[in-house]
């Protein structure tokens, strides 16, 4: 896929991962609609940074931990460009208290309803609205915990293996009119306050390759994604060697 004038949804395209792989679509002639939650000065701040790119970037609030504000985004998308081409899910949560122990019912609630229930109904209302004929990309950020077993995280790592699995499910119910992928990650980025240095450190002892990833490598392996067009229900681990 060419991806100029093409338009892209990016949840939680704000910060972080999302806001690398909003300014990498950007780059590349997209138009952008920027979703957010909470992070309304910096979803204002990547959106002129798109713009000043040279394409058309809009910002929406919805929380994706509601149904209904998440059925509205693509809406709203498909309102103010046309369609929309490529759906990312990026957004999501990574709570530290969700092992088997302490994950109640509230928390495993709002855990799979950002985390795997968002990208169904936004994959949905993606589905419904690609006009005919026209080729549409779903990109899925999963982490590459996901097909592992392990201690920690436990609600974090079912929502997202279950990701995991719905990308490869709906590469066949979608296809061959929408191509559905994956990457998933590794250490990128230390969670949001921690230190460069702690991630830096954990990826000397656990990560085979001594290092970190970084928020521009995952924005490449998503570009590349996105342009093959013979690709559908494939994975990339970016991990550097972790999870094999
Ligand atoms: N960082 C890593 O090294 C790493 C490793 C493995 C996998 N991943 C995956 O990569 C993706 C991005 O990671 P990240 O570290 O950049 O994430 P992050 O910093 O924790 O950001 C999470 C994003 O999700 C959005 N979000 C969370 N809850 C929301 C809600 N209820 N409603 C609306 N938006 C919500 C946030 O938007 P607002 O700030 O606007 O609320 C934010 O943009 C995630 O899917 C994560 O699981 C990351």
């Amino acid at each position: 896929m060419n991806l100029e004038g093409k338009t892209a949804v990016i949840t939680g395209g704000a910060i972080r991962i999302g806001r690398a792989l909003t300014l990498a679509l950007a780059n590349e002639g997209c138009q952008i609609f920027i979703h957010y939650g909470r992070s309304a000065d910096p979803a204002q701040e990547t959106r002129e940074e798109a713009r000043a790119l040279g394409v058309e970037a809009e910002i929406h609030q919805a929380d994706l931990a509601n149904d209904q504000e998440v059925k509205g985004i693509i809406p709203a998308a498909a309102k103010r460009f046309g369609h929309v081409d490529i759906l990312i899910n990026n957004a999501a949560i990574f709570p530290e208290t969700d092992s088997f122990r302490d994950t109640d019912t509230a928390l495993w609630n709002k855990l799979f309803n950002i985390n795997l229930r968002a990208p169904f109904s936004l994959s949905q209302a993606f589905a419904r609205q690609l006009p005919n004929s026209t080729q549409g990309k779903i990109i899925n950020i999963l982490d590459a915990r996901g097909r592992r077993t392990g201690q920690d995280h436990f609600a974090y790592r079912l929502a997202k293996g279950g990701l995991w699995q719905m990308t490869e499910m709906l590469a066949l119910e979608l296809a061959p009119d929408v191509t559905v992928n994956g990457v998933a990650l590794g250490a990128i980025l230390p969670p949001p306050g921690a230190a460069q240095t702690y991630l830096d450190q954990m990826a000397q002892t656990r990560v085979p390759l001594k290092r970190a990833g970084s928020p521009e490598l995952v924005a490449e392996n998503v570009r590349h994604l996105l342009r093959q067009d013979f690709l559908t229900g494939v994975i990339i681990p970016i991990d550097g060697g972790q999870f094999l």
